[in-house]
């Protein structure tokens, strides 16, 4: 009988050829894509370019173990599940496996039925935990990880509900850090695009030369090795979103084609003179401020109106408040879950030190990293000022001390015009403003506090 498709890739990995092809045939029998590795090696590089749902591993081969490659798919791959076949009856392998993250192991030798229900089992609780993925994402629909309660931020919400619920392209712009790209993925997920691709492109990041074929694809015979047709990632997030990020460091000729796209919503290949519709919705970011770009003919100005229809701008950090004291927890709590710590508190004057003066150049990325930092490097439940960067530390002025009550205050100040007219009661009291009998009470307060 032949099983409806398992549309999962599942990788086998084992030195011994007869293993990984009967393994291969009955998996392949159950619908599953099998993908098969000789050693730990060959299956990372599997793993790199390829997405995978389940490696079936053994544990005893002759160069790297398969303990190694369940440490790395732990560090690395969180969407994908383990299982660990232990070749001679080493139970000490297998608890091993277990407790560095593999799901389940099988002690050979084991019947066809055993491989199956544990391929089904390990698949079940990665299917659990992408839909938990899914649940925690639709729990919170305005935020979509965006933490924030100040007027800024709450302006950023409404703004992002606005452009979700329309099909404008959408121009994000702020200082480099604030979330810009967060918000990106925010409007795509709660727009009625959120089945289909989300595709980020990074402007700067990719060559010149090479973006038009990233971004429209190529035809065969295009360029020297252009030996097929190939897709870009305008055809890839057909029926999504495309996130134009950096638009501003596209060069003037580049910008002429996106423009282009954003008039007939039609894409050409590069080495083809055919046009092709694409229904992707646009949206860019940029840390420039593009309007002056223009305006220095560094950046067209039509193109930017044609971004420009919504513009979303997110505050820097140093001006949303107590947001700050919010990302701290926040940065605190998810660090100390990821390195299987306990959540650390900030002492006082710490909290004081990152809340100061400090002008947080670089906007959440860099508090993100601070916090990251100083919850792995922590080794008391307590986060001291002396833990933090000197950067931080000297760019914040002293605190001046306000616990002192204002008789205090008064006292002190009385005591020092005092001395500073060498104990003259009468040019005292002139300084102060009052008469000597006033003088000579708040002297009897100062004695009396001294004595005391
Ligand atoms: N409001 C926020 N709440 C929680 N995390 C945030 C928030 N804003 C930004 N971050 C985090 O800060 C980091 C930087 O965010 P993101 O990459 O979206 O910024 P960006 O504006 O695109 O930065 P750049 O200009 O450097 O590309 C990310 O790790 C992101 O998850
Ligand atoms: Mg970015």
């Amino acid at each position: 009988m032949k099983s409806p498709p398992n549309r999962e890739t599942i990788l086998v990995v084992d030195d011994v050829p007869n293993t990984v092809e009967v393994l291969q045939r009955n998996l392949s029998s159950q619908g599953y894509t099998v993908l098969t590795a000789p050693g730990v090696a060959e299956a990372l590089s599997i793993l790199e370019g390829t997405p995978v749902d389940l490696v079936i591993t053994d544990f005893k081969m002759p160069k790297a173990s398969g303990l190694d490659l369940v440490r790395h798919v732990r560090e690395n791959l969180k969407d994908t599940e383990v299982i660990m076949i232990t070749g001679y009856p080493s139970i000490e392998g297998a608890v091993t496996a277990v407790k560095i993250g593999a799901e389940e192991y099988l002690a050979k030798p084991f019947t066809d039925e055993e491989l199956y229900a544990a391929v089904r089992r390990a698949l079940a609780k990665l299917h659990a935990r992408r839909h938990d993925a899914r649940a925690a994402l639709r729990a919170a629909p305005a935020c979509y990880g965006l933490i924030g309660e100040s007027p800024p931020m709450r302006k950023v919400f409404r703004a992002i509900s606005k452009a979700a619920a329309a099909s404008a392209t959408v121009l994000i712009s702020g200082e480099s850090g604030t979330g810009k790209e967060l918000v990106a993925r925010a409007i795509h997920y709660s727009s009625r695009r959120s089945a289909a691709s989300f595709v980020p492109v990074n402007c700067g990041g990719i060559p010149e030369g090479l973006l038009e074929s990233e971004l429209f694809g190529y035809v065969k015979g295009a360029f020297t090795g252009a030996t097929e047709s190939r897709a870009g990632f305008f055809q890839a997030a057909d029926g999504g979103t495309i996130f134009l990020d950096e638009i501003s460091e596209t060069s003037l000729n580049m910008q002429v084609k996106l423009l282009r796209v954003l008039e007939d919503k039609q894409v050409y290949m590069v080495g083809s003179s055919r046009a092709r519709r694409v229904d992707v919705r646009i949206l860019a970011s940029t840390n420039k401020d593009l309007p002056a770009l223009a305006k220095a003919g560094l950046f067209r100005e039509d193109l930017y109106f044609r971004l420009n229809v919504v513009t979303i701008v997110l505050p820097a950090l140093r001006q949303r408040g107590d947001d700050i004291l919010l990302l701290i927890h926040h940065f605190a709590k998810k660090f100390a879950k990821e390195s299987g710590k306990p959540v650390p508190s900030f002492a006082e004057e710490t909290v004081h030190t990152l809340t100061g003066g400090y002008r947080w150049p670089g906007n959440v990325r860099e508090l993100e990293n601070v916090i990251h930092s100083l919850v792995v490097m922590a080794d008391s439940d307590t986060i001291e000022v002396s833990d933090l960067p000197a950067l931080l530390r000297f760019s914040v002025p002293p605190r001046p001390d306000l616990t002192r009550t204002l008789a205090e205050v008064e006292a002190e100040y009385v005591r020092n015009v005092l001395a500073s007219v060498g104990g003259n009661r009468t040019k005292a009291a002139r300084v102060l403003g009052i008469d000597r009998k006033t003088l000579r009470e708040k002297l009897k307060v100062v004695e009396n506090r001294a004595q005391s």
